[in-house]
């Protein structure tokens, strides 16, 4: 059965490759991002499969508030709400900036809340529907220059052990999904340089870094009825980079 899936910054990275795998598998998937219209890729995709753009900035309660009710109006209830969208500043702890700080905590945490709230409202009133949040392993493990990202992406961990919690009661599972490194726009400040590849490469047991497309394969099958018994949960994919 075509399911409604709403995926947050959709439009490039990570979240596009969400976009494709979601539309490929017969879902009809929202794109909630601040782009105010898609680049080209996601139109293709969702003009392919009936799925639907919606600009909005995250960190805009009533932008947010604006699109989640288009998107139930024009699209139906949300079955599956994917929050991807976060941002990364490299900086060391003693230098980073309060604007730095406060945009990483806005568009990674606050966007969430945002997003959430009036979604999993709605998936109160009909007792279902799933979550999945992206996170990062630089929520569970420390690394240099990451101190406000890796605390914005805890936070996203611990937000869905309570969300869980909170939801389970009305049939609603809520996981995350801990990436490691990948090549994309978000991603490329951990990859400066052709030894800064190597390196994380190395960190691997796999020796090697992931794609888009091995994020989106696991945040499917949470998604999907075969993960039905799980909840609360922060499943990394990071090759081994990372194993708690
Ligand atoms: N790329 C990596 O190596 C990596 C590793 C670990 C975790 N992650 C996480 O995966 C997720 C996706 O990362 P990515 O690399 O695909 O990012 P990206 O920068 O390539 O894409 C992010 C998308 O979010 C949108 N966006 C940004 N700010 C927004 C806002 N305020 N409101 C609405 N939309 C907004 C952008 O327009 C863009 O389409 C993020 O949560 C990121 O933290 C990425």
């Amino acid at each position: 059965m075509s399911r409604v899936v709403a995926i947050t910054g959709g439009n490039r990275g990570i979240g596009q490759t969400l976009v494709n795998k979601f539309s490929a598998q017969g879902d009809k998937v929202a794109v909630l991002d601040a782009a105010p219209t898609p680049d080209d890729e996601t139109e293709e995709i969702l003009k392919d499969s009936g799925g639907r753009y919606f600009p909005c900035d995250i960190r805009d309660r009533l932008q947010v508030n604006v699109a989640v009710s288009d998107m139930e109006r024009e699209m139906g209830p949300v079955d599956v709400l994917i929050n991807n969208v976060g941002i990364l500043r490299v900086n060391d702890f003693i230098n980073i900036t309060e604007d730095e700080w406060d945009l990483m905590f806005d568009v990674n945490v606050k966007g969430l809340l945002f997003v959430t709230q009036p979604v999993a409202r709605s998936m109160i009133a009909r007792q279902q529907g799933t979550i999945v949040n992206i996170a990062s392993m630089a929520g569970k493990i420390g690394m240099v220059g990451q101190g406000a990202y890796g605390a914005t992406k805890a936070a996203v961990i611990q937000l869905t052990k309570v969300l869980a919690l909170e939801l389970g009661p009305h049939n609603i599972r809520v996981n995350s999904v801990c990436p490691g490194i990948f090549f994309t726009e978000a991603g490329m400040p951990n990859l400066p340089s052709l030894g800064a590849r190597r390196e994380w490469k190395d960190k691997s047991a796999l020796r090697r870094l992931g794609t888009p497309d091995e994020v989106a394969s696991v945040v499917a099958f949470l998604a999907s009825p075969a993960a039905e018994y799980m909840t609360g949960q922060a499943l990394n994919v990071t090759g081994g980079m990372v194993m708690d």
